[in-house]
């Protein structure tokens, strides 16, 4: 008797196969989802890397086909492909296009599924529910496709999106994992680190995010790995980047513009301090709480006495705040 797991990987298989096939071999698919890519400037070789496919613009065409092939409605349903209403089947994605999320030795976990149209008021991208088979918390879209590219080079680069895993690949960067929108979590971080401790966040190209997404590196400083960051011109992400940037300048522009993430941040806190004192002493507290993250002690000292320089401060004062932290935490 299979377990329920292996049911739910085994249907999650087959709308891969589904949404893929869809899109490829059937008028609507080709005219909505495979132009989509297209225009996106995806690659066949790509779509098909990655999977890529289309769910019918039809309540429940997956669905019907899923259970005329003999999978059980249980296991549609617990995975969320199909969502049960008053005895009626509707499919999840109806005419979004799917992006499998696969784990790390390549099963399909779960999708995201995106609407082709840019309306502001329907959810752009939406993901499978969470269940026994799919824990958004503690997966990485992309890592399949990375894992041995991130070992090899002994980095990995972190986005936010599908989209920009899919460009990067496209321009010859494998070595990348999305986070899907979210701050990294511990178990994500895990992940990554048994296959390198040195990691590169490209950040979504505007001021806002940037500013909310640098909170959640000081989970990656706890788990000691190596954290560079690197920014895009205004309006840029990874993926429009990548798209307009030829391979060798792409590797350039990384080496050229990914900082320390410590540096990065006490300069990032200092533009916005200016020279308000107050401000000033609420970002030194920020800074050093950062700093005290690190597990290495060694590197806690070299990072006290750059923050000091960039800061125009006494090292004195960095290292009895770090003190003070670690008693309160004790
Ligand atoms: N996301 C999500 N649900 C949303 C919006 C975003 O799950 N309603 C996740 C997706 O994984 C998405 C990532 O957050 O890829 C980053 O969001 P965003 O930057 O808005 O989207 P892009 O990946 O840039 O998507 P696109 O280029 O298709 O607009
Ligand atoms: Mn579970
Ligand atoms: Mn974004
Ligand atoms: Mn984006
Ligand atoms: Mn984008």
């Amino acid at each position: 008797q299979m377990n329920e797991k292996e049911s739910m990987f085994l249907v999650s298989e087959y709308a891969k196969k589904y949404f893929s096939k869809i899109m490829l071999n059937s008028d609507e698919g080709q005219a909505i989802g495979l132009s989509y890519f297209k225009e996106r400037g995806f690659t066949m070789q790509t779509i098909e890397k990655f999977s890529l496919g289309y769910s019918p613009d039809s309540w429940d065409a997956f669905t019907n086909d899923a259970l005329g092939k003999g999978y059980q409605l249980e296991f549609l349903e617990k995975t969320g492909l199909t969502i049960v209403k008053e005895d009626k089947k509707f499919d999840r994605f109806k005419g979004r296009v799917m992006f499998p999320i696969q784990s790390m030795s390549g099963r399909v976990l779960g999708f995201g599924g995106r609407i082709l149209t840019n309306d502001k008021k329907a959810a752009k991208y939406l993901n499978s529910p969470e269940s026994d088979i799919y824990h958004k918390s503690k997966v990485l879209y992309g890592i399949f496709h990375a894992k041995q590219s991130i070992a090899k080079l002994d980095n990995c680069y972190l986005v936010e999106g599908y989209t920009d895993v899919i460009q990067m690949h496209q321009a010859g960067i494998e070595n990348v994992v999305a986070s899907s929108g979210t701050a990294l979590t511990p178990d994500q971080i895990r992940l990554i680190s048994r296959l390198t401790k040195n990691i590169t966040v490209l950040f979504d190209g505007d001021a806002a995010g940037l500013r909310a997404s640098i909170r959640g590196i000081d989970l990656i400083l706890e788990a000691g790995m190596n954290v560079r960051v690197c920014t895009f011109p205004d309006g840029d992400d990874p993926d429009s980047f990548a798209k307009k940037t030829p391979h060798d300048e792409l590797l350039k522009y990384f080496e050229d513009n990914a900082t320390d993430f410590i540096r990065f941040k006490a300069s990032l806190l200092m533009q916005d301090a200016k020279n308000d004192p107050i401000k000033k002493a609420d970002l030194i507290r920020d800074m050093v709480s950062s700093i005290s993250k690190i597990p290495d002690n060694i590197q806690r000292e070299v990072y006290i006495q750059e923050t000091a320089r960039i800061m125009d401060i006494s090292e004195d004062v960095l290292f009895s705040t770090l003190a003070n932290i670690g008693k309160k935490e004790l």
